[in-house]
């Protein structure tokens, strides 16, 4: 069946994906386990010029996941160990050791050579009982910059976000089959559904506020995040196109959001005002460092969707209204999400950049501006 594993799982790789790189890539593994030490000592550098140089081709592709989370997470600690430390500015060459593999691994993944949201969270986690849910008390990482409780309940807020996905995919498939139908009493439901879904979505994203500390994040956390894009100038030693563009981790990259956006139709295609144009092209920059089986998968549902469609040539208020509501949580979560980095980074920032290397006032607030002009009926925008 297409897209089995995401209908299954939901954006989540599946827990029995494999956790242990074969000889000789678990060194690999082995030196990630000690990165909070070798950042201490600061022997980290030393530490990966020693590797051995090794060709990716033999390792059978269900491993190229965590071969690609490895060596990413190498390469971010190995760039910012020195400005962690506060011992000077970052690296800007990444050795042949592990840019070669991690361009390698990352084409036949269809990736960026870059640590991104799918390493930070959708392959970084294991259940600590299999027997209980994706609860935030229940989820380990599988590696750690800091080794801190803060850094893991991070991880733990985003793969609980992302553990909705499941539900969510299936009250969108809701609200165009009946769409297509043109079901107003069905499609209202499935909305309203959508709707509760989203909200929920607000409510396990701000568990952040009480479990990690915003000293925590900017001290151990967030300089290990940051990519090259409109930070540092970045040079991949034996590979040919400039590393500098890559950009770093952020949720913008989840597909989560983005996939109810595709199918619901809540940012338009274009925009004449600039400033909000100038946020679409970000977000849609955004989504290249999804899986790529995220990527399909969201083509797919924005070629086929209704939802809108349906929406606007209903003249029924209950359908208008349940279209906008879902909107309005969109609206809802945005807005808080906003709130969020201001007290997390907005304050004792050096810049205004997030990890991704956006500007994220600017960003966030022209996405705002694009949700409402999805809201159908002008009497009911907000
Ligand atoms: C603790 C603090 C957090 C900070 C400082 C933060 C920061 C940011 C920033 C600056 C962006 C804009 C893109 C960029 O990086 O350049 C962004 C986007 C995003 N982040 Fe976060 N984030 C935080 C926590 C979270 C959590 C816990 C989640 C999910 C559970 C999340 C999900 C998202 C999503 C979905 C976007 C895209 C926003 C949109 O499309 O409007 N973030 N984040």
């Amino acid at each position: 069946m297409p897209f089995e594993s995401i209908l299954q799982n939901g954006f989540l790789p599946s827990a029995t994906r494999p956790r242990e790189l074969p000889p000789p890539f678990d060194i690999y593994q082995e030196i990630a386990s000690h990165i909070p030490a070798e950042v201490r000592d600061g022997t980290f550098g030393k530490t990966i010029n020693d590797l051995p140089q090794l060709a990716i081709n033999g390792l059978p592709p269900e491993y190229h996941s965590l071969l690609k989370m490895t060596l990413s997470v190498l390469t971010q600690v190995f760039v910012w160990e020195p400005v962690a430390r506060k011992k000077g500015t970052a690296r800007t060459v990444v050795p042949s050791q592990l840019s070669v593999p991690l361009v390698e691994v990352a084409e036949t993944l269809g990736e960026p050579p870059v640590f991104t949201y799918a390493d930070h969270t959708l392959r970084n986690w294991t259940l600590r009982d299999p027997s209980r849910s994706f609860l935030p008390d229940n989820i380990d990482t599988v590696f750690s910059y800091s080794g801190g409780e803060d850094e893991r309940s991070f991880v733990a807020v985003h793969v609980y976000y992302e553990s909705i996905a499941v539900d969510v995919i299936s009250a969108c498939s809701r609200a165009q089959k009946h769409a297509i139908n043109q079901s107003e009493i069905g499609f209202s439901d499935a909305m309203a559904r959508l709707s509760e879904l989203i909200r929920e979505m607000s409510h396990r994203f701000a568990g952040v506020k009480d479990t990690v500390s915003p000293e925590a994040f900017r001290k151990e956390l967030r300089v290990f995040l940051m990519g090259w894009r409109n930070i540092v100038k970045m040079h991949y030693e034996n590979c040919k196109f400039d590393a500098s563009n890559l950009r770093g981790e952020t949720g913008a990259q989840s597909s989560l959001l983005p996939y109810i956006e595709a199918t619901v139709g809540t940012l338009p295609p274009h925009a004449s005002n600039s400033r909000v144009q100038k946020a679409l092209d970000v977000y849609h920059d955004f989504l290249q460092y999804q899986p790529k089986d995220h990527r399909h998968f969201l083509q797919n549902a924005l070629q086929y969707t209704q939802i809108r469609r349906f929406a606007q040539s209903c003249d029924r208020s209950e359908v208008q209204e349940a279209y906008n509501d879902v909107v309005h949580a969109v609206i809802a979560f945005r807005r808080l999400h906003l709130s969020v980095i201001h007290d997390y980074i907005g304050a004792g920032a050096e810049s205004s950049r997030g990890t991704g290397g956006s500007l994220y006032n600017e960003y966030i607030d022209g996405l705002l501006s694009a949700n409402r002009y999805q809201l159908l009926n002008k009497d009911m925008r907000a």
